[in-house]
């Protein structure tokens, strides 16, 4: 059974096509350069690159037969949504298959189970999933594939739009999120000098004070030189990471669980990852291979998978920007 998937929810233009449980076509356009002078993505910009882009991934994938697509269909910005439907609407009519509209977001829990550019079957249920995206910042509680039920989330900016604007206050580029975690690499003294963010009594979260920490910092500074970039790295970093970390040890106690799923672009992130390795010692503890930590079309295929297995029906395929998880 080939299956063919596509990506446009953001600043990727992605399409992977499985066979069985083989990726044999795998393709990503980043739309980095054409966003970077304006510190994060710009919609219009993004839906003009998805469509002049996609037409030629698909020639290049040279496809013969295809049974089933599926495509992101939310939570991701408009009119790049849009291009993505179209595109995978056009070539549901070519090949007289099957399409499925695919939430993004669990495409990104899912990444986790491709290795090697294989689909493998490895969650173990149920289980904690931290995403943390340019987007998103959720916990979900999972009791199995397509059971999932919204358990905490930011109350205003996603931990990676953080890192992104960050960035850009200090002048370090975009995205925000690699840089950071380079210049952070360099520190030696490991003082922090932000505190870290808090919503108390829930296991919500917040990105925007620790934002304004850092400006408020930069705009006291006389010069801001490279020290000072990388002890804001480090200790932005440092804070945000412990934030994330204090409410999933919420919710994995809370919730019981032995499993844990942190994934999406800042699950790239080496300091969060291992400050969350060091305190799960004992759990079974699963993050996406870096190549599939951003957004791609690999995991809205996998996302497929599972549903046909678990005799599942993704076949709303309406656009929905701010799509839930149900
Ligand atoms: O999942 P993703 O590719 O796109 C969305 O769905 O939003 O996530 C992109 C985000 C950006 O904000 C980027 O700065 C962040 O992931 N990111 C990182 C790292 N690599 C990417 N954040 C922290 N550390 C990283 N190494
Ligand atoms: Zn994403």
């Amino acid at each position: 059974m080939i299956i063919l998937t596509i990506e446009t929810s953001c600043d990727e233009t992605s399409i992977c096509v499985v066979d069985g449980k083989k990726i044999i076509s795998h393709y990503t356009f980043s739309q980095v350069e054409g966003h970077k002078k304006y510190g994060g993505v710009v919609p219009e910009i993004a839906s003009r690159l998805h469509s002049e882009k996609i037409a030629g991934i698909i020639k290049k994938l040279n496809i013969k037969k295809i049974d089933l697509i599926g495509f992101t269909r939310g939570p991701g910005l408009k009119g790049s949504l849009l291009v993505g439907k179209i595109a995978a609407l056009t070539l549901s009519n070519y090949f007289q298959a099957p399409l499925y509209g695919i939430n993004h977001l669990e495409g990104h829990l899912l990444s986790v189970e491709i290795e090697d550019d294989e689909i493998k079957n490895k969650l173990k249920f149920p289980l904690v999933a931290l995403i943390v995206s340019g987007g998103h910042t959720e916990l979900w509680y999972v009791e199995d594939y397509g059971k999932y039920k919204l358990i905490g989330r930011t109350l205003d900016d996603a931990c990676g739009e953080a890192f992104d604007k960050v960035a850009k206050v200090c002048g370090m580029g975009y995205p925000g999120g690699p840089v950071i975690e380079k210049f952070a690499l360099k520190n030696k003294d490991f003082i922090s000098l932000f505190t870290v963010p808090e919503v108390k009594n829930s296991l919500n979260y917040s990105f925007s004070g620790i934002k304004t920490q850092v400006a408020y910092y930069v705009k006291k500074l006389k010069k801001l030189d490279y020290k000072e970039k990388i002890k804001i790295s480090y200790s932005f970093q440092d804070a945000v990471s412990k934030s994330l970390l204090n409410k999933l040890k919420i919710a994995v106690e809370r919730y019981q669980v032995k499993n844990i799923v942190v994934c999406g672009g800042v699950s790239a992130n080496n300091y969060l990852r291992s400050l969350i390795a060091n305190t799960f010692n004992g759990f079974n503890l699963f993050f996406p291979q870096r190549k599939y930590t951003s957004d791609n079309a690999a995991m809205i295929a996998v996302v497929m998978l599972r549903m046909i297995e678990k005799g599942l029906n993704y076949n709303n395929i309406e656009i929905d920007p701010d799509l839930q998880i149900s």
